[in-house]
């Protein structure tokens, strides 16, 4: 018996050499032999935000069925492997190794956390597989490496639209700040909402935090109530958002409450209900948007998964496409310091959720869209597009005149922290006029 397994180490442990001798050159080239081309996907499927790994997961699919059933790329299929972390960080980390050491992936979609997507990321950078986050938006997450890169805007940008919402559209003077010590997008967010509300002349009466276990909100809400604030930015996820607005309600807090795209979630409307009425979030795209393009895909994603695409779908399956494309530009996904290249390069990919150009930091440069929530009807109601600084309001087109109407008066400009970040702020007029079809629309 000690022999066999004698026998089994000697083996595995030559096949292991074989496989760190063909890890050569620049990148890591392990997966070289494989017939499909192989991707990881990780992502919380169980867990209290379940449904942004589902999303995820939905949208990915959705791509790869796409792609694989146009025959492929240069005649290889894509073979999706997906990995449940229970939106835990440790797990996260886990996962990403499996794929990557057992699996030998080619690339990875994921994590939507940023907190997770933070602690698989080194995994991916020192193995040099390229990582593509779909909906991370924490700067910190691509400040990783050059292996991690993403298709969404990032959170200074985000936080700042929902602050510059709050002074200029609500007229609100004083907020309060709700938020999750535990999450690195929170933390995030609360920086950069209130440095952005102050420059626009509005004072933070309190900042209070609390945890994804916390059972009760009641006591920083009665906090709150006391300095009774125009508005809440609560920059969390849909989970304890939910019960904090019915919380906050049942406190008799009407005030306006204000999130980001955590809260983007079908299940909030269960945990919420009416209390969410009066609230604003800031989010990646509108499955109202009337553009073709946004419609095909809530089409295709509705015959398939009987739901609307919500933006992290949207987002997933940007991801998968545009990595698809960098792929089929890098002649393959074996090379994967080439690969890693290709997915740099993204410039003006014509996704579902804009236009994808990825900057000198790997982010991609977008508008946000600001939505109501209306319980009533558990939907997400359009209100306005914010742009990033270089990028405006495209001028009206024949396919999109209709909804360019709306653009024109709701669309503002903003300075986004990408600049600042050596970004690459010159978006073209075409790219601009494509992100705005696909973003500053309303029914
Ligand atoms: N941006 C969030 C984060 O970084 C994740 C998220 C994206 C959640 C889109 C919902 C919708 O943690």
């Amino acid at each position: 018996m000690t022999r066999i397994i004698l026998a089994i180490c000697v083996v595995t442990s030559i096949f292991l050499s074989i496989a760190c001798v063909q890890k050569g050159g620049d990148g890591n080239t392990a997966g070289v032999s494989s017939d499909t081309i192989k991707v990881g996907v990780y992502g919380d499927l169980t867990g209290q935000t379940a449904s942004f790994g589902q999303s995820t997961k939905n949208g990915i699919q959705l791509a790869v069925d796409e792609i694989n059933a146009a025959g492929g790329i240069n005649g290889k299929k894509i073979e999706l492997i997906v990995e449940d972390d229970q939106g835990q960080p440790q797990q996260a980390t886990t996962v990403v190794q499996k794929l990557i050491n057992q699996n030998k992936v080619h690339a990875l979609l994921g994590e939507v956390a940023s907190t997770n997507s933070l602690a698989a990321a080194p995994v991916a950078q020192s193995a040099r597989i390229p990582m593509i986050t779909p909906s991370s938006t924490n700067p910190k997450v691509t400040e990783v490496g050059d292996y991690i890169s993403r298709v969404c805007f990032i959170d200074p940008f985000q936080g700042a639209t929902m602050a510059k919402f709050a002074a200029t559209t609500l007229k609100a003077k004083t907020a309060a700040i709700l938020g999750d010590v535990n999450s690195d997008y929170s933390k995030g967010l609360t920086q950069y909402f209130e440095q952005e509300f102050t420059k626009n002349g509005g004072t933070i009466v309190t900042k209070e935090a609390y945890t994804q276990t916390d059972p009760d909100f009641k006591g920083q809400l009665t906090k709150i109530r006391n300095l009774n604030p125009d508005v809440i930015y609560i920059p969390g996820y849909y989970s304890q958002v939910g019960i904090i607005a019915r919380q906050a309600r049942e406190l008799g807090m009407n005030m306006p409450l204000l999130g980001g795209d955590g809260w983007d979630s079908p299940e909030i409307w269960k945990l919420g209900g009416e209390a969410l009425k009066n609230s604003y979030i800031s989010n990646h795209y509108s499955a109202d948007n009337p553009a073709p393009e946004i419609q095909n895909f809530v089409k295709a994603y509705q015959a398939k998964f009987n739901t609307v695409p919500d933006s992290l779908a949207a987002l997933a399956y940007d991801a998968a496409k545009v990595l698809a494309d960098a792929i089929k530009r890098a002649g393959g996904a074996e090379d994967s310091a080439k690969l890693k290249d290709a997915i740099n390069a993204t410039k003006n990919f014509a996704g579902v959720t804009g236009t994808i150009t990825l900057d000198a930091s790997r982010n991609a440069v977008k508008p946000a869209v600001v939505l109501e929530l209306s319980p009533a009807q558990s939907k997400f109601t359009f209100k306005e597009t914010i742009y990033p600084e270089g990028m405006s309001a495209p001028t009206a087109s024949p396919t999109v005149a209709d909804s360019n109407a709306n653009a024109a008066t709701n669309a503002n400009t903003m300075s986004n922290a990408n600049a600042a970040n050596g970004a690459n702020t010159n978006a073209n007029a075409n790219s601009a006029a494509n992100s705005a079809a696909a973003n500053n629309t309303n029914k």
